[in-house]
């Protein structure tokens, strides 16, 4: 059998260069994929996910739009908003991720993650249609950490949502596009407030966050390290 070992901070990296492709092709997004899987990493801690399943979810957070490089640059750079024709291919973006990340045995489990980031709670979402808990916990932690940095990020088109605003979208949705559950910690995270405080200049990391990551992959390249050895 192969002897090679990936440490989970190189695992990391690849993952960063695939990111760095989409936000190649889509500069529009630059930072998102970082901001989601930040504050999913936080919500997730505050959900009780922990180690392995806390950092699948923080990488898998960072992927969660990688098949947006399959989308044609004209639909996914238009400068306002989508014809219908246009957002049906666009939703083939969840499909084209998971068939790309399914490529390797090593990145599949995250797939499965990301093929279900824009499933809804009352199952009008898409790909499958899938409802409540039959959607991935991972999928709805990244599922509303995604819509939060859209509403609080400025579009073309659009100014970002006041926090105001953002926040009583995110409670009107509430077992309709998202876990209940779920949105009620959102306001305990600091970089839920960050990310709804304009007042900010900039929205980066929380040190805190990027800390308590660090110390999970060590803890994480650790324990495989031990296992690899026994
Ligand atoms: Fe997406
Ligand atoms: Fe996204």
């Amino acid at each position: 059998m192969s002897s090679w070992w990936v440490t989970a901070e190189i695992y990391h990296e690849i993952i960063d260069c695939l990111v760095a492709a989409l936000e190649a092709k889509d500069p529009y997004t630059k930072g998102h994929s970082t901001r989601v899987a930040d504050l999913a990493y936080e919500l997730g801690g505050k959900a009780g996910l922990r180690e392995e399943a806390l950092e699948d979810l923080h990488l898998a957070a960072h992927l969660h739009d990688i098949g947006k490089i399959g989308i044609p640059d004209g639909i996914l750079n238009k400068n306002g908003p989508l014809l219908p024709e246009e957002q049906t291919i666009i939703r083939e973006h969840p499909v084209i991720g998971y068939q790309i990340l399914g490529q390797s045995s090593q990145l599949r489990h995250l797939a499965e993650i990301i093929l279900y980031h824009h499933e809804r709670w009352d199952g009008l979402g898409y790909p499958l249609g899938l409802k409540g808990e039959a959607i991935p916990f991972s999928s709805r932690i990244i599922a509303i950490c995604d819509a939060v940095d859209a509403m609080s990020s400025a579009r073309p088109y659009r100014k970002p949502l006041s926090p105001e605003e953002c926040w009583r979208e995110l409670r009107a949705n509430r077992g309709r596009q998202f876990d209940p559950a779920l949105v009620e910690l959102l306001p305990e995270l600091p970089l839920f407030q960050r990310a709804i405080d304009h007042a900010l200049p900039s929205r980066p990391s929380a040190e805190t966050a990027v800390t308590g990551r660090l110390q999970t992959v060590a803890a994480l390249s650790a324990k495989r390290a031990r296992a690899h050895a026994g």
